[in-house]
């Protein structure tokens, strides 16, 4: 089929590439000329991994074009993806004009039939937004003959293994009450949809609210995890053991149920907001949002309150290594990373930070630029060296074992705060450290540092 994408950001190049190696024809049109330019010489924007081979791949076999040209890229497509950005507004709502400003653009320039489809992250009543727009600008040039259906099919993917959630989604929603977009929508995703059928068809608002709801339920497990891990704190449990305990009834499961610093991403913490907006704009009160809201908040401070109780407010002549920038692994995304929280708080206390992430450091470069208070350094094993104490944020997969000579004959004082549950405090104690993590019992060293 003949597929046009607009946006070529996370979720517009991801979408994209999958559909192009599927075997569909696919366009990808953007207004950033730059990035079209290295699009087309096969550099990805973005850290995911599996997305560069595959972008490369299409491009060679001419399945998967990048272009800047609009009114060609709606000649081509008969489905027309929008994933544009929606960035929040002033008053965390999200901000519409991209999404409309392509609306109207391929109303402007189309000449048959198309499926509009919604792809970006949108407000209950998006689509009905789509459609005024579109129509508006079909009278405009005396073509409202013209057939169309602006259809909601959210993402579900997550950064770090997006290509492969896009490749094998657990399900397809699809917004509309259109018979032949339904169709159109099937035979697009038919290549992913096989074995049993994970399409579910709903109405349009339906669908929106649907993306939502996922992604602030998500955040309510986490958020509710995060204040059990406060309460173990306070009450001498281990939240690692109520984890297991809790996870193995079906009902809850055990994903999305690990405590931590707070979650971050370019998802959450903004759908979490945009949710409570459109709750607030219809006058009522979203408590649950609210306090989800609230708890992520004061998660994000819960390692620097230990930090504080351990060395004072006044940290000035203090170094900490920082294990950690992106806001999960597998990821280079520092949007909402608990990192930022906590790097940006040290400094005020008059801290310095040693930092080191396997895919993060140009990124933290860009935010936050040449710093007296910050170094970044090339390993793990480097950020140690001369520090105070060991700070992990993020878990990737090369932090989880942890050197105890090499730490320890690095770091000023055997002194580590995880953020992450990272190590079993036993272990740590027996080891010599001192060790602070999320809603686990502390242990006394025990070997003589
Ligand atoms: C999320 C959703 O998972 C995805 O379905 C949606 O399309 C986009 O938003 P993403 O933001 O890429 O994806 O990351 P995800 O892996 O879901 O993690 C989000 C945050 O929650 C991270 O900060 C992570 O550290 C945190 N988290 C996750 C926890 O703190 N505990 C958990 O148990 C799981």
């Amino acid at each position: 089929m003949n597929v046009t994408v607009f946006g070529t950001g996370y979720v517009g190049l991801v979408q994209a590439a999958v559909l192009a190696e599927a075997g569909h024809r696919v366009a990808c049109i953007d207004i950033d000329e730059h990035k079209i330019e290295r699009l087309r010489q096969g550099h990805i924007p973005i850290f995911e991994p599996g997305l560069e081979p595959l972008v490369k791949r299409n491009n060679e076999s001419g399945n998967l074009t990048f272009s800047t040209n609009a009114p060609e890229g709606i000649a081509h497509g008969e489905l027309i993806f929008i994933a544009v950005g929606t960035p929040p507004d002033e008053d965390g709502s999200a901000d519409l004009r991209y999404v409309l400003t392509v609306a109207r653009t391929i109303a402007e320039h189309m000449d048959d039939k198309k499926y509009i489809i919604n792809k970006s992250t949108v407000p209950v009543g998006t689509a009905d937004k789509v459609r005024e727009e579109v129509t508006r600008a079909l009278a405009a040039r005396d073509a409202l003959h013209l057939e169309f259906d602006v259809i909601s099919n959210p993402e579900f993917l997550k950064e770090g293994s997006a290509v492969a959630d896009c490749m094998k989604p657990d399900r397809i929603i699809i917004g509309t009450s259109e018979n032949a977009s339904e169709q159109k929508m099937r035979q697009l995703y038919a290549p992913f949809n096989r074995n049993h059928d994970k399409v579910i068809v709903m109405d349009v608002r339906s669908a929106e609210l649907a993306k939502y709801a996922a992604n602030c339920m998500l955040a309510t497990k986490i958020s509710f995890m995060n204040e059990m891990s406060v309460i173990a704190d306070k009450v001498g449990a281990d939240i690692e053991s109520v984890r297991q305990g809790i996870g193995s009834d079906p009902r809850i499961g055990y994903h999305f149920i690990y405590p931590g610093i707070g979650y971050g991403g370019s998802c959450f913490p903004k759908d979490v907001q945009a949710l409570k907006t459109t709750a607030a704009q219809l006058g009522l009160e979203p408590e649950i949002l609210n306090a989800v809201e609230s708890r992520n908040h004061s998660q994000k401070h819960y390692l620097l309150d230990k930090i504080v109780h351990r060395y004072g407010p006044d940290l000035s002549g203090k170094t900490f290594a920082l294990w950690g920038l992106a806001f999960k692994p597998n990821t280079d995304d520092m949007r909402e990373a608990p990192s930022r929280v906590l790097m940006e708080n040290l400094w005020q206390m008059g801290a310095k930070v040693r930092a080191f992430d396997p895919e993060a450091m140009q990124e933290c470069e860009r935010i936050y630029g040449n710093r007296d208070d910050l170094q970044l350094c090339g390993t793990r094993d480097s950020a140690l060296s001369g520090a105070d104490a060991l700070i992990v944020a993020t878990e990737w997969q090369q932090f989880k074992t942890l050197d105890f000579e090499m730490v320890r004959s690095n770091l000023k004082d055997p002194l580590v705060f995880d953020g992450r549950n990272l190590y079993h405090p036993l272990d740590m104690a027996e080891a010599g450290f001192e060790y602070y993590c999320v809603g686990r019992p502390q242990q006394a060293p025990t070997k003589a540092s």
